[in-house]
């Protein structure tokens, strides 16, 4: 079983999970709860992939959540769609935010693209207001890079 190992860096811990090749459906279930477990202050941390025109719910940790995001709208799909990160310090203030958790105050999505076009989402938020700096942005830019080369990616979209 795997298990969350303080000691290591967030990447190294993502990189462990990562190293045996268990399938991306438990690869993902298993990096949301690493980042869920470890990141402080967080309320939701998951996965949204891309399903023609929209992103679909994956893998998370946190309350249930909307299950369809189309390209565009609200903090998960406009990152997709400019195919950049999206920190957004107060959602609240950020217009066309889609609300899952009331608890939910900052958020940072990162896209996911192997191969330079999105097939996802990294979604994290958090009860805190700007909860999500540079630093945080590049760590889970590095978490997601090795998603990027280690998960079955033509497989995740044929779900
Ligand atoms: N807030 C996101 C929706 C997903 S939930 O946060 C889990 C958005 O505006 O895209």
């Amino acid at each position: 079983m795997h298990e969350v190992r303080e000691t290591l860096s967030l990447v190294e811990e993502v990189e462990a999970l990562l190293s045996e090749d268990d399938g991306w459906l438990p690869q993902l279930a298993n990096v949301a709860s690493a980042l869920f477990y470890r990141l402080p202050d967080v309320n939701w941390v998951g996965f949204y992939l891309l399903k023609g025109e929209e992103l679909v719910l994956g893998p998370f940790q946190g309350k249930p959540a909307c299950v369809r995001i189309a390209l565009g709208k609200g903090v998960c799909g406009t990152a997709a769609l400019r195919k950049e990160p999206v920190r957004v310090p107060n959602v609240h203030e950020f217009p066309g935010h889609i609300a899952c958790d009331t608890a939910s105050n900052s958020e940072l999505v990162v896209p996911i693209m192997p191969r330079g076009e999105v097939v996802g989402v990294l979604d994290v938020d958090s009860p805190r207001f700007n909860r999500f700096g540079e630093e945080e942005e590049r760590d889970l830019l590095a978490v997601v890079r090795v998603l990027e080369t280690r998960v079955d990616w033509d497989r995740a979209l044929k779900w």
